[in-house]
């Protein structure tokens, strides 16, 4: 994948899928903000591995659950890179509950985390895209919980289901300013969000045993799907969603 020149932005990019793309559009010549709320020392981490190998990528500590952090990262890209080219909403918690059990307060949590600053990264970017001319692209990092609901998952899975529409109704609107906005919906993913069913080896079987594959992916199997999505290769792409789940969707099982 060619990326050279391109600025991106990729929000909680210091762990988990976000570190994975953040690698995948760093190898792919892309210069790359790198978000965090917490350990900021594995942002560092990405950093010096990256700048060591010639490429470009700076930390930023921002919350994009208020519009305030999302608007630090789009003036860092252009501030250090010059411009904004893309924009990865990856940040996201899971909380799980049933809609008996959800309260309004982790409700409110996780809408702002998994949704609010999808809408308002998706808003903010093209503000800025439209602004220099050139169009530009947004991946929304959903979830096959954007269309398959998961009982005891409630609050995720509506967050997800409105980052699908989210897409739809931005790709359709945006579409003729040279904006695409795109999901990339994983399924199950070894990462940190999963670190209870990853440990213990018999979910992680039952899991396993429900996806066609028969494996969870790796985070660098949806990182370079990123990479293509932002890439010319997937310049047609706008509105829908590329799912990444090894056919998850279609298992037997579920989790
Ligand atoms: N791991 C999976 O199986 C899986 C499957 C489908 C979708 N996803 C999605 O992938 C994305 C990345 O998750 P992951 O699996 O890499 O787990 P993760 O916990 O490693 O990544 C989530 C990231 O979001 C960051 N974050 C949380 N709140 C934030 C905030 N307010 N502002 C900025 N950053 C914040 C975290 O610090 C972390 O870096 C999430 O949106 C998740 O829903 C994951």
């Amino acid at each position: 994948m060619n990326l050279n020149g391109k600025s991106v932005v990729v929000t909680g990019g210091n762990t988990g899928i976000g570190a994975a793309i953040v690698r995948a559009l760093a190898a792919s010549g892309a210069a790359v903000v790198i978000d965090y709320v917490s350990r900021p020392e594995d942002a560092a981490d990405l950093v010096k591995t990256i700048t060591a190998s010639g490429g470009r990528a700076v930390g930023v500590e921002a919350d994009v659950s208020s519009v305030a952090g999302i608007d630090k990262l789009i003036q860092t890209a252009v501030d250090e890179f010059g411009q904004l080219d893309a924009f990865v909403n990856n940040a996201g918690i899971e909380k799980r509950h049933s809609l008996l059990e959800v309260d309004e307060q982790t409700f409110d949590q996780v809408m702002a985390v998994d949704l609010k600053s999808a809408v308002f990264g998706t808003q903010r970017a093209a503000k800025r895209f439209i602004e220099q001319g050139r169009g530009g692209i947004v991946v929304n990092i959903s979830s096959v919980h954007e269309d398959w609901p998961m009982p005891g998952n409630l609050s995720y899975c509506v967050a997800k289901g409105g980052m699908r529409m989210l897409t739809r109704a931005a790709g359709v609107e945006l579409g003729p300013q040279g904006v695409r906005v795109v999901n990339v919906a994983p399924g199950a993913v070894d990462t940190p969000i999963n670190a209870q069913t990853m440990k213990d080896d018999s979910l992680r079987q039952t899991l396993e045993d429900s996806i066609p594959l028969r494996k969870v992916a790796e985070p660098n199997q949806i990182g370079e799907v990123v990479a293509f999505v932002i890439s010319d290769a997937g310049s047609y792409l706008t509105a829908t969603t590329v799912f990444v789940d090894g056919g998850i969707m279609h298992g037997s099982v579920g989790l």
